[in-house]
């Protein structure tokens, strides 16, 4: 079971790095936009931070299948490491998938909104299939219930490719993820912090406090 951090922000991920056990970090062009600094440089100040054993996903913008491959071995080149390329599961994202994956280069398709969506991308070679569990329930789907599908059906199939669930706007939304068979999910900062945290923890060391100094002060 892994925990990555869903952003792009270095503040958060290093705070939230040095709080919890996280494996690593997932972005994508949409969480890039939201911070002030170029992309590249985002992407390079993650790059130092993060430990060399920690999974980094980059995802591609090319619309063509050669341009995300090429996208990919240019993202490759930069960060030196073994990065996981994000493709959307379009045709040409099915396409560099199958490509790359022959280069020996592990892909998460990702944006999966099906089940079908999901066995063509394992079936490309695809390392993750990233379910983007809110939208999916926003769609009037059910995300959990596609990541359960999907789970039992890798299994019955001895599929090697794992479920990265995505797109979450609640902790339980994660625990159901996981539950059903996500084998890793990837989790904004705010709903990390929630996750962590709760009332009765936060009452519980106050009443330990009180209870100590009233009794030995
Ligand atoms: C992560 O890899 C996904 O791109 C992300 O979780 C999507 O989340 P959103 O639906 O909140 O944009």
């Amino acid at each position: 079971m892994k925990i990555l951090i869903d952003s792009a922000n270095i503040k958060k991920i290093n705070r939230l790095n040095e709080i919890y056990y996280v494996h690593g970090i997932t972005t994508n062009p949409s969480i890039l936009a939201k911070e002030e600094t170029y992309p590249e440089k985002s992407l390079s100040q993650i790059n130092k931070v993060i430990d060399e054993k920690m999974e980094f996903h980059i995802q591609v913008l090319a619309e063509t299948a050669e341009d995300m491959v090429k996208e990919a071995n240019h993202i490759l080149n930069t960060y030196g490491r073994a990065v996981y390329i994000k493709v959307p599961v379009s045709e040409e994202g099915f396409k560099a998938i199958k490509w790359l994956a022959k280069d020996g280069v592990k892909t998460t398709a990702t944006a999966v909104f099906s089940v079908q969506q999901g066995i063509l991308a394992a079936l490309a070679g695809a390392h993750y299939i990233a379910p983007y569990v809110n939208r999916i329930d926003n769609f009037n789907g059910d995300g959990i219930e596609l990541i359960q599908r999907l789970s039992e059906l890798f299994e019955k199939k001895q599929i090697k490719t794992k479920i990265l669930a995505a797109s979450f706007k609640n902790t339980k939304q994660i625990e159901d993820a996981l539950l059903a068979g996500a084998h890793t999910v990837t989790v904004p900062p705010d709903l990390l912090d929630k996750m962590g945290s709760h009332k009765g923890t936060d009452e519980g060391i106050k009443g330990f406090i009180h209870d100590y100094e009233a009794a030995f002060k």
